[in-house]
């Protein structure tokens, strides 16, 4: 990947600077719209009228769309409008759900008004950066992208065509070309749509997020309608935004709410053996210094911590409070709404039985019993021994080989009940449960 040689080819056919913006009760209260065709940018007010009628970000997405629309505008026409809106609760931490955007356009596959939701960090990286939606109309002439400067306060349109269109190589290309180092990464979201959204008429949106533990940028996708297609029809590469710092949409309303939700006795219930405090409390102290004690960062050092102690206790809260600042109530929200979190220390390996749907119907429920039954575990539960925890979860990501179980880093495709017993030997060597399983005991003694 030759970057120098990707960037020295782009040509900038128009730019608008823009200033820092405040958020007020999770509003910017302006969207921004870019006309491909004339390279005019504008920023527009986001009235009190819209809020009230149109809230969220399906609500802006139709309003935006229907300034642009009328009943002739066909996927493919120049004026069809692909809208982004985060949602007034957009990076809001301490509540499900506010890292997705809403994405809309005229379906190419239904020929209507459409949407699609996704995760990852654009929405919220639109909204820090000081916008409630993003409206593109029109097509461009060559290859180009849109980039978001959230650092330098300035949007341009740029040619650029050397960059890959898949958008797996495309993301890698342009988070490298935008990000000052590999910390910055993380600020970097890239929406793109890859070469196939050329030919069909259900191309998906990709929208990355900069995993920092692998060093890719990985991809989520607005999967619904085709709006991949009409943003290749636009003959648009990739919005680029980069971001700098959060800015709070509801400090104050949020930290009401969460005060009111931070369990009280958990202190407790603490999983952790007194003896063993002093020596976890130092290595939390020293995941805390290898992120430099930045708020912006507390959700690294509870995977850290995770990893580290298999659980986050009542000591690394107490810890990640006082180093970071951030707020106790939003430290356990955050250990609460992941699943990769717990407040209990879990087991040396976890095992996690996919009940998605794929699963579902291949009798994920049949293993998830086998499971309890061999461990003599409840799910959600662990092994007295320590040993396994037990976890039925959402999608793994690997449908295609459902039913799926992850054993530790792990993930078992097209397991059967009669394979439990094998799994749980083969991995029984390296420390796994020396009491013999129900299924052995019934078995009336070792399988060779
Ligand atoms: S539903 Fe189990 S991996 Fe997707």
């Amino acid at each position: 990947m030759n970057i120098e040689k990707m960037r020295s080819a782009h040509k900038v056919l128009s730019e608008l600077e823009f200033d820092k913006k405040e958020l007020d009760r999770g509003y910017a209260n302006r969207t921004l719209r870019i006309d491909l065709d004339s390279g005019k940018m504008e920023i527009r007010p986001v009235t009190q009228q819209m809020k009230d009628l149109w809230i969220g970000g399906k609500g802006l997405d139709l309003w935006m769309m229907l300034q642009e629309i009328d009943k002739n505008t066909k996927w493919d026409s120049p004026e069809n409008t692909i809208c982004f809106s985060p949602g007034p609760m957009a990076g809001v931490i301490s509540f499900p759900g506010s890292g997705k955007t809403l994405v809309t356009s005229i379906s190419p596959a239904t020929h209507s008004i459409m949407d699609s939701n996704v995760g990852g960090f654009f929405g919220p990286y639109l909204k820090f950066t000081g916008f409630d939606g993003l409206a593109i109309v029109g097509k461009c002439k060559k290859e180009s992208i849109i980039y978001i400067d959230g650092v330098n306060n300035k949007v341009s349109l740029e040619e650029a065509p050397e960059e890959s269109i898949d958008s797996h190589l495309l993301a890698e290309e342009l988070t490298e070309m935008y990000a000052d180092d590999e910390k910055d990464k993380r600020n970097i979201s890239v929406v793109s749509a890859g070469r196939a959204s050329e030919h069909v008429r259900m191309g998906v949106l990709n929208f990355s997020f900069y995993d920092w533990r692998r060093k890719v940028a990985r991809l989520k996708q607005a999967g619904r309608g085709g709006i991949g297609t009409v943003f290749r029809n636009k003959k648009l590469k990739a919005i680029v935004i980069r971001k700098e710092g959060v800015t709070p949409g509801w400090s104050i309303e949020e930290s009401k709410v969460a005060s009111m939700v931070v369990p009280k006795d958990l202190h407790q219930d603490s999983c952790c053996c007194k003896k063993e405090q002093a020596e976890e409390i130092n290595e939390i102290r020293e995941i805390i210094s290898q992120w430099n004690d930045d708020p912006e960062y507390v959700i690294e050092m509870m995977q850290d911590i995770q990893d580290r102690e298999r659980c986050i206790s009542p000591e690394a809260i107490e810890e990640l409070c006082s180093r970071t600042g951030v707020p106790k109530s939003h430290l356990f929200h955050i250990a609460t709404f992941y699943k990769a979190f717990s407040l209990e220390k879990r087991g040396e390996t976890v095992i996690q039985v996919c009940v998605g749907t794929a699963c579902h119907v291949k009798g994920a429920a049949r293993i998830l019993d086998e499971f309890e039954r061999t461990l003599d575990v409840p799910k959600g539960g662990t092994t007295p021994d320590g040993k396994y925890s037990l976890e039925p979860v959402a999608c793994l990501g690997a449908c295609s080989i459902a039913p799926v179980v992850k054993f530790g880093d792990e993930i078992l495709g097209n397991v059967q009940v009669k394979d439990i017993e094998k799994i749980l030997k083969k991995h029984g060597k390296k420390g796994g449960p020396e009491k013999k399983t129900d299924a052995e005991n019934r078995m009336g003694g070792d399988n060779a």
